[in-house]
């Protein structure tokens, strides 16, 4: 099983960035663990602050893998070229978040991409990245 995980802007600073709404930890720190975790599995891992970037990694691995984990990050509320991009590939995407975005801003309670995604997921902290590799494991997508 080959899974792809693709991050979006400001998500290089996890661990920096916002500590007390996206906790203290690094992305690669955490993939270590999600590597020890799911040794059976390939997770792949690709972060862009870029959209343009973000498309053409959506297109490189959307008909390849057995799933997609997206968090666009701020892409999410604005990006319907992302939104086409998902629709454009044949493997599922699940929109994912590590905030709860509906107790935020009004803003961030919109998505343009949700409607092309396979399900969606937020407001677990890091562990919604795990929730979503449960999800595609259960093949329930
Ligand atoms: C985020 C929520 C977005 O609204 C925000 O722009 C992010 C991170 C999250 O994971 O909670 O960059 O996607």
């Amino acid at each position: 099983m080959k899974i792809q995980i693709i991050n979006g802007p400001n998500l290089n600073l996890l661990g920096i960035r916002e500590p007390g709404i996206y906790g203290t930890s690094s992305f690669e720190d955490y993939l270590q663990e999600l590597a020890e975790i799911y040794s059976g599995i390939e997770i792949r891992y690709y972060q862009s602050n870029v959209e343009g970037e973000l498309i053409n990694k959506i297109h490189e691995t959307g008909f390849t893998c057995d799933g997609i984990i997206l968090n666009a990050g701020a892409y999410t509320h604005t990006s319907i070229a992302i939104h086409d991009a998902i629709k454009s590939v044949k493997s599922p995407v699940i929109e994912i978040h590590i905030s709860n975005v509906h107790t935020r801003e009004s803003f961030r309670r919109q998505s343009m991409i949700a409607g092309a995604c396979k399900g969606v997921i937020a407001g677990f902290g890091m562990n919604s990245y795990r929730l979503a590799i449960e999800a595609i494991k259960m093949n329930t997508i």
